[in-house]
């Protein structure tokens, strides 16, 4: 999806996520666990305040199993409980339905005291483009391929969809902006492909990824491509892949797109493996 953001987009955005704000119990921030910190909104502590939240980090299935539970450990530490789905399969839902439960458990003692039992869960989801907000909402609510809308922040014709776990979902979710000042957070998100390659060039993006592979998963590098990394420079690197790939123009030239698209399509299919780009401390 390709959304350009200005300021009073943002604005925009995030007064009618904050007027939606009172009509929730609990926020579900959507992240990709293969960038956690690149795919969160830079200003999200500010819209939702002190609401309850959970921070769903999305993609876990492709994300490194060891770096995800690293993850989950940082953001229940800082206070806000995480929990590793993979929306597409409807892993981890059950841990989340247990985690809306428990950061609403005051509110609905409040209402129990009342006399109202089994209060619904109001929830909303927000995140930056690209993250499964849709493949989340389809999954709770058990919807086949249907598309939630598309445009920032939340339309006017809110509707309140009940799933499992007495949940209800607002059936649109609220898109917010990526970072934008960071150049390694803007290349994670084109790595990941939640900003088209529009940013750079294949073969230029493809080189930069390799780069870090390089520094970060080798062996998987090598696994997947049979090349050899000893002394080479990312471009030599691209250059074998492209070789053994078949990536071949008239007069032997390698085209360095298809071989750098082949590269990228592997990372985002998590054909290499499983794959996280960021640790807390870096
Ligand atoms: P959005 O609403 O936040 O923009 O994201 P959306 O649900 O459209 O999901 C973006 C892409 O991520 C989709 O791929 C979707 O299938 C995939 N996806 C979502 N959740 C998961 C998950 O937990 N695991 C895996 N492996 N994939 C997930 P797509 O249809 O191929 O779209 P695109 O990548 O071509 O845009």
């Amino acid at each position: 999806m390709n959304i350009n953001w200005y300021p009073g987009h943002m604005k925009k955005t995030k007064e009618s996520i904050q007027n939606n704000l009172k009509l929730v119990d609990v926020i579900f921030e959507l992240i990709d666990a293969r960038i956690p910190y690149s795919s969160r909104n830079p200003m999200i502590d500010m819209i939702v305040g002190d609401k309850a939240r959970v921070i769903i980090l999305n993609k876990s299935d492709l994300a490194d199993s060891k770096v995800n539970i690293i993850w989950q450990d940082f953001f229940n530490k800082s206070s806000i409980p995480s929990v590793l789905i993979d929306a597409l399969k409807g892993k981890g839902i059950d841990k989340l339905i247990s985690l809306s439960n428990e950061v609403t458990s005051e509110k609905r003692l409040a209402y129990a005291k009342k006399g109202v039992k089994n209060l619904p869960i109001r929830a909303m989801i927000i995140g930056i483009p690209n993250v499964g907000k849709s493949t989340l909402i389809n999954t709770l609510t058990e919807r086949r391929g249907a598309k939630t809308g598309n445009k920032p922040g939340i339309t006017k014709s809110n509707q309140w969809i009940k799933t499992k776990g007495n949940l209800e979902l607002l059936d649109t979710p609220g898109i917010l902006w990526p970072k934008f000042e960071d150049q390694q957070v803007g290349l994670n998100l084109a790595f990941t492909g939640a900003i088209k390659d529009e940013i750079l060039d294949v073969e230029t993006l493809a080189l930069r990824f390799i780069e870090d592979m390089i520094k970060i998963y080798p062996e998987l590098l090598i696994d997947r491509y049979k090349v050899n990394l000893e002394d080479k420079t990312a471009l030599e690197i691209l250059d074998s892949i492209g070789r053994i790939r078949g990536c071949i123009v008239k007069g032997g030239e390698i085209d360095y797109t298809k071989a750098g698209n082949i590269i990228l399509d592997d990372f985002r299919k998590g054909n290499m493996g499983r794959i996280t780009l960021e640790l807390p401390e870096s």
